[in-house]
């Protein structure tokens, strides 16, 4: 897959075709995950479940932003063993299946949820893994903006949100610190000295989907190790957090794959001098 194109190139969709995905489709997807796709911690078994539109009504009263999607004819469910770590590597497993699902001309949209059991009796599961991620996705339809509005004003989200929601994402210098937390003196030639590598991989992180788009995350850049940092946000409940965290993992890892060499992302405890509020949560050497 041309990571650096797809993550360029991807949104949201809201809006879909109410035609039916493809057997085929969804065979490849499912071997995708089950054969092919990037992991955060392999250990951590997973399974991918694809339904139908028949579960459309019962599972959006579970999950999403109070908005219903428009026409979606599929859904996708991550379920996971219950270890340290399952969001994490929940969220970068389903962005990977998201971009391949793009990779295949399908659009898909994340959707939030808080109460695993409530997803599985929405969709009847019977199993002992626990629901970590869920997606919508489908044939994209083409969509004006004002649909993102709507979310808005149906939710119950606070009228503070709504300046964030518009925001653009978060730029490089606004994501990145060097050497220590809040100083950005020396970032250009510093990631400048590792050529497109860097700059590639932390643009693609800075594309990543978050829970609102409010981006509650901040790389700290020391010396080859690249830090990810979690920063206390207000709004985000645990489980977006963790898997924003994990989306922008595998962005950045996918690209700087592409450039260099599998780097491999590890949980980190690491004491830095961080601002409260602030918390280290994976770091990599580059
Ligand atoms: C963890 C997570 C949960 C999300 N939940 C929803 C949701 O329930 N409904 C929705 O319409 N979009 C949802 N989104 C999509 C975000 O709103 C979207 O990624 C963000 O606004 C940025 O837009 P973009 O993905 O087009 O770049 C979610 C995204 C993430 C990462």
């Amino acid at each position: 897959m041309d990571y650096p194109l797809l993550i360029e190139e991807r949104v949201s969709n809201k809006t879909f075709q109410e035609k039916a995905i493809p057997g085929d489709i969804i065979e490849t997807i499912k071997a995708y995950h089950d054969n092919s796709c990037l992991r955060l911690i392999p250990d951590i078994k997973t399974e991918l479940i694809i339904t139908g539109s028949d579960v459309k009504e019962a599972l959006e009263k579970a999950a999403g932003y109070n908005a219903p999607l428009v026409g979606c004819p599929s859904y996708m469910v991550l379920t996971s063993e219950d270890k340290q770590g399952a969001e994490l590597n929940a969220g970068y497993i389903m962005e990977d299946l998201m971009l391949k699902a793009r990779d295949l001309g399908y659009g898909s949209c994340w959707l939030t949820f808080t109460d695993s059991s409530k997803i599985k009796e929405a969709l009847a599961l019977k199993t002992d893994k626990k629901v970590v991620a869920v997606a919508a996705f489908g044939l994209a339809e083409r969509a004006r903006k004002w649909l993102h509005l709507n979310i808005i004003t149906m939710s119950n989200i606070e009228i503070s949100a709504k300046h964030h929601y518009f925001a653009p994402k978060k730029s490089i210098d606004e994501l990145i610190s060097i050497e220590k937390y809040g100083n950005k003196e020396g970032l250009d030639e510093k990631i400048g000295f590792y050529e497109d590598i860097l700059w590639e991989s932390f643009i693609a992180a800075s594309k990543s989907p978050s829970y609102l788009n409010l981006q509650p995350y901040s790389f700290l850049l020391k010396g080859s190790t690249v830090y990810l940092l979690s920063e206390k946000e207000a709004l985000t409940p645990d489980i977006d957090r963790d898997l924003n965290l994990g989306i922008a993992m595998l962005h950045f890892a996918a690209v700087a794959k592409q450039y260099i060499h599998n780097i491999e992302w590890k949980l980190t405890k690491d004491a830095l001098d961080l601002p409260a509020g602030v918390t280290p949560v994976a770091s990599c050497q580059i």
